[in-house]
């Protein structure tokens, strides 16, 4: 396409999008009574999702299966699949490989010092890995896979993490029978009552001290802030 002909297309695009704009109301109309009577201004943008458009985005998997499309996968196809498409990434194992994030393993480390969260560890639902795939993942590569295909991928997953058998093939019926190892760590918020002996005496909201504050030192005498003329260069 030449130069000319772009930019003759920029300046149609220009040209249509002035007949359609129209200020928003300004602060004064805002303010004024007769305006806010009449409602908001309609300034003619947008439309009304289509409903393909809106089933594209509505794809969320819910734990208790809801949101799952028919299909199936087996752990053996999803080994395949995961080794090509997943293992550079996450490990042959699901160990990760490099930086990446780990997907397999770290059970029982949850309490360690250095908590290792998988799907296997961590995650309590099966339904997050099937959704979190389906969304997500390859990375840089997000959307590409069949709904068969992230069933078999996400029973590969499951089977490295000792949760489902070699030769288990998921399917949307029987996903739900799946239970997750840390399906139980996971509970509403309860500090309030377990932790109450933390908290015995009623915390000072007001006037808390007795005397005024004293100023004792001022952050430029200890030095703490950089100073241009004196203290060390900033780049
Ligand atoms: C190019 C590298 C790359 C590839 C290939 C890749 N991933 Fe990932 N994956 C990532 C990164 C990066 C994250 C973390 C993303 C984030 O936290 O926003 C991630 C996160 C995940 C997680 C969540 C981990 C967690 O515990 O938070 C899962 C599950 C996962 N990927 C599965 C897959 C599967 C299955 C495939 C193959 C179909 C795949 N990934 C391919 C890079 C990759």
């Amino acid at each position: 396409m030449s130069k000319f002909r772009n930019l003759f297309l920029a300046s149609a695009a220009i040209a249509v999008l002035a007949v359609n704009w129209q200020p928003a109301p300004s602060l004064a109309q805002q303010g004024n009574p007769a305006v806010h009577a009449a409602g908001p201004r309609k300034i003619g943008l947008g439309r009304e999702a289509h409903p393909d458009e809106v089933k594209a985005w509505d794809t969320d998997v819910r734990p208790d299966g809801q949101g799952l499309p028919p299909g199936k996968g087996s752990v053996k196809d999803g080994d395949e699949l995961y080794q090509t498409l997943c293992a550079a990434c996450h490990g042959e194992f699901g160990q990760s490989a490099g930086r990446w994030p780990m997907v397999a393993g770290g059970q029982g480390s949850l309490k360690n010092e250095g908590p290792e969260k998988t799907v296997g560890s961590f995650w309590p639902y099966a339904s997050t890995t099937f959704d979190y795939i389906k969304r997500a993942m390859p990375y840089g590569n997000a959307r590409s896979l069949s709904d068969d295909e992230i069933y078999a991928i996400t029973a590969y997953l499951l089977n490295m993490n000792d949760i489902v058998k070699d030769d288990f093939v998921l399917t949307q019926k029987n996903f739900t029978s799946i239970k997750m190892p840390n399906v139980d760590g996971f509970y509403d918020d309860d500090r309030e009552t377990t932790e109450k002996h933390f908290w015995k005496n009623e915390p000072c909201m007001t006037n808390c001290k007795a005397e005024p504050p004293k100023v004792l030192s001022r952050a430029r005498t200890l030095d703490v802030t950089p100073d241009t003329k004196t203290g060390p260069k900033v780049d």
